[in-house]
């Protein structure tokens, strides 16, 4: 019968065995997927993983911190950050198209972690105490594994992320410790291996992060302003309980529509913020949350008070489809 202390054990002899002396490198998201699986691994070969954890600018409040430290605190892994702020701001000047943004942030991303892991390879190969860099640890879980038809092997890292091949040397088999698992039992064996619930119990969040969150051009202004809002509101969810409830809350900034307002003796002419909680299965279909109106008065009190150029909060009420959950 299935537990996860028997998942983990079981995983924990496999990868041994398919690793041997040589080196892995794991790529941490800030999602639950990629830290329990890297935690897995590190578990089973200890310092033979390293973990690299690109910070693109586009992440919300504390997400960093909690990667670098309560992660790395309760797993003791080996981490990499990557700083890659400025060259992402910089790919993502004076472009505002959806498709172009996502584009861009996946090409920077790849080039990112490409160049971390070539680091990796070449100080193995520099160390004669350490094994060759191999493995490439994978977060994938058996739906994925039944949606493309079951295939594992090898990937290099560029076509891992669907964008092209790498150098030969660069190729690495693929460690997969979550193939058997359902998200809910991925949570479970995070738990049990004492992750941190700000990492095990978090909810979805796309890989470009807030940088599709922001109609319009990615600046860092405008990332400062979402991160604050983001954080407003995720505070005031959790304050109400209302985690549970919802599948997630996108926060949205509406980086080119301004609208009038009033506050103190004065006209303001500022950035509307939008909230999108939905309720959802799966997230191919979704319906809005029925929020408390105090939850929402609140939220709306706070981001408008506290966030400088925001003077409007507004609520979507769409369900997915027409709407998708994310703006863009
Ligand atoms: P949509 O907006 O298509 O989103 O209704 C469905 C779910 O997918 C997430 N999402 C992404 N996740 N990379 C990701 O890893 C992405 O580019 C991406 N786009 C959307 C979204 O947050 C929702 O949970």
């Amino acid at each position: 019968d299935w537990n996860s202390a028997n998942v983990i054990e079981e995983q924990v002899e496999r990868i041994r065995a398919q690793v041997g002396s040589a080196r892995v490198i794991a790529g941490l998201s800030g999602g639950v997927d990629s830290a329990v699986a890297a935690a897995i691994v590190h578990k089973a070969v200890g310092d033979q993983l390293t973990c690299v954890f690109v910070d693109h600018g586009l992440l919300r409040a504390d997400e960093r911190k909690q990667v670098e430290e309560d992660y790395v605190a309760s797993t003791g892994v080996r981490l990499v950050t990557v700083d890659a702020e400025q060259q992402f701001l910089d790919a993502l000047a004076g472009v505002s198209d959806p498709e172009q943004k996502r584009k861009i942030i996946g090409r920077e991303f790849i080039r990112t972690f490409e160049a971390a892991a070539e680091a990796l390879v070449l100080e193995a190969r520099g160390d004669d105490d350490a094994g060759e860099v191999k493995f490439l640890v994978q977060g994938t879980l058996y739906p994925d594994v039944v949606e493309s038809g079951g295939g594992s092997g090898t990937a290099n890292i560029k076509s891992h992320h669907n964008v092209g091949g790498l150098p030969e040397d660069m190729t690495f088999e693929l460690v997969e410790p979550l193939r058997t698992l359902f998200k809910d039992e991925v949570r479970a064996v995070g738990r049990e291996l004492g992750l941190p619930e700000v990492i095990v119990g978090r909810q979805p969040f796309p890989g470009p992060g807030l940088g599709i969150r922001i109609v319009g051009e990615v600046t860092k202004d405008r990332l400062e302003l979402l991160r604050a809002a983001d954080k407003i509101a995720r505070e005031e969810l959790t304050a109400a309980g209302l985690d549970e409830e919802i599948w997630q809350c996108p926060v949205v900034l509406l980086a080119d529509v301004r609208s009038v307002g009033v506050q103190g003796d004065g006209r303001t002419y500022g950035h509307p913020i939008v909230l999108r909680p939905v309720s959802s299965e799966d997230a191919m279909t979704a319906d809005w949350t029925r929020l408390p109106y105090d939850t929402l008065a609140k939220i709306s009190n706070r981001i408008t008070n506290e966030v400088p150029d925001v003077n409007r909060v507004v609520l979507d009420v769409t369900s997915k489809p027409p709407g998708t959950i994310e703006w863009e």
